[in-house]
C-alpha cells in the first residue's frame, strides 16, 4: 500500500438546497517520494482532495490512509497528532496565525510537538531564511504581502520535517523569481529527503516538477503525463 492512499472516495457538499457532488469514488495510491501535481479547473475538487488527505475533511464515503493509517478511525486529537507528524500542509489561504510573527508562526508546530524554546526559534529562522524572509522575521501576518505570507506559510509546513507535503496552489501569490526557488526548495527536499509531494496548481511551471500528473474534473480523477496536461485554465504569474 501507498504512503498516501484513497479507496472510493467520495465528497459533497450541501450546496443551494441540493448536493453538490464534488468527489466520486476516487481511488488514488502514491507512493514514498513521489512528486504528484494535481490540476483541474476552478470548483473541481483540488483543495478538497488534498483536505481529504491531510485528514482536515472526511469524506461521506470511503477510506483515506496515511502509511496504512485509516484516518475515520481518529478522533480530532489523534488526527492532529498525526497531521503535525507527518504531515506540511501549505493552504491557499496561508491560515496564518495573524498575532503572532512570522518566526513565531513557524514555531508553532515545534512548540505543539515540544521542543524547546531556543531550539525552536533557531528551526524557524532558518527556514524563513530559505524561503527568503530573512529580513521579515518578525513582522505579523497583516505587515506582509501576499506573496511573504505564503512563503510564511511555506516554512511552517516544512517545520517539522513532514515525510508529506500537501500544497495547496503554493505558487499561487508567487512572482516568478520566487515561485522558481520554492519549487526548487521542494524539488531538493523530495530529491534528497524522499518527501512525498502532492500539489495542487493552475501554474505550469509546477507542473513541469511532477513525477506524476492528476487531472481532476467532474468528480474524477484521471492520470495524465505531464504534457499532456490541459492549459486552458492555466494563469500566467
Ligand atoms: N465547505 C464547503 N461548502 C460547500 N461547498 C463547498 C465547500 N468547499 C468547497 N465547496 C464547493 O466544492 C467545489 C470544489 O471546491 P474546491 O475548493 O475543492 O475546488 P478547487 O478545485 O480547489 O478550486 P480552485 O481552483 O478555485 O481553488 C466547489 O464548487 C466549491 O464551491
Ligand atoms: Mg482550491
Amino acid at each position: 500500500m501507498g504512503i498516501i492512499s484513497l479507496r472510493s472516495v467520495a465528497k459533497s457538499y450541501a450546496s443551494a438546497g441540493t448536493r453538490l457532488r464534488v468527489l466520486h469514488a476516487v481511488d488514488l495510491e502514491i507512493e514514498p517520494g513521489e512528486f504528484v501535481v494535481a490540476a483541474g479547473p476552478s470548483g473541481s475538487g483540488k483543495s478538497t482532495l488534498l483536505n481529504l488527505i491531510g485528514g482536515l475533511d472526511h469524506p461521506d464515503s470511503g477510506t483515506v490512509r496515511i502509511e496504512g493509517v485509516d484516518l475515520g478511525r481518529h478522533d480530532d486529537r489523534s488526527l492532529a497528532r498525526l497531521r503535525n507528524e507527518k504531515l506540511g500542509f501549505v493552504f491557499q489561504s496561508f491560515h496564518l496565525i495573524p498575532v503572532l510573527t512570522a518566526v513565531e508562526n513557524v514555531a508553532w508546530p515545534l512548540f505543539l510537538k515540544g521542543m524547546e524554546r531556543r531550539r525552536r526559534v533557531a528551526r524557524s529562522k532558518e527556514l524563513l531564511a530559505r524561503v527568503g524572509l530573512a529580513d521579515h522575521m518578525r513582522r505579523i501576518p497583516a505587515r506582509l504581502s501576499g506573496g511573504q505570507r505564503q512563503r510564511v506559510a511555506i516554512a511552517r509546513a516544512l517545520a517539522c520535517d513532514p515525510k508529506i507535503v500537501l500544497a495547496d496552489e503554493p505558487t499561487g501569490n508567487l512572482d516568478q523569481r520566487t515561485a522558481v526557488e520554492i519549487m526548487e526548495l521542494f524539488a531538493s527536499l523530495n530529491r534528497d529527503d524522499s518527501v512525498t509531494f502532492v500539489v495542487s496548481t493552475h501554474d505550469r511551471r509546477v507542473v513541469s516538477y511532477a513525477t506524476r500528473c492528476l487531472y481532476l474534473d467532474e468528480g474524477t480523477l484521471a492520470e495524465t503525463p505531464p504534457e499532456a496536461m490541459p492549459h486552458e485554465d492555466v494563469h500566467h504569474a
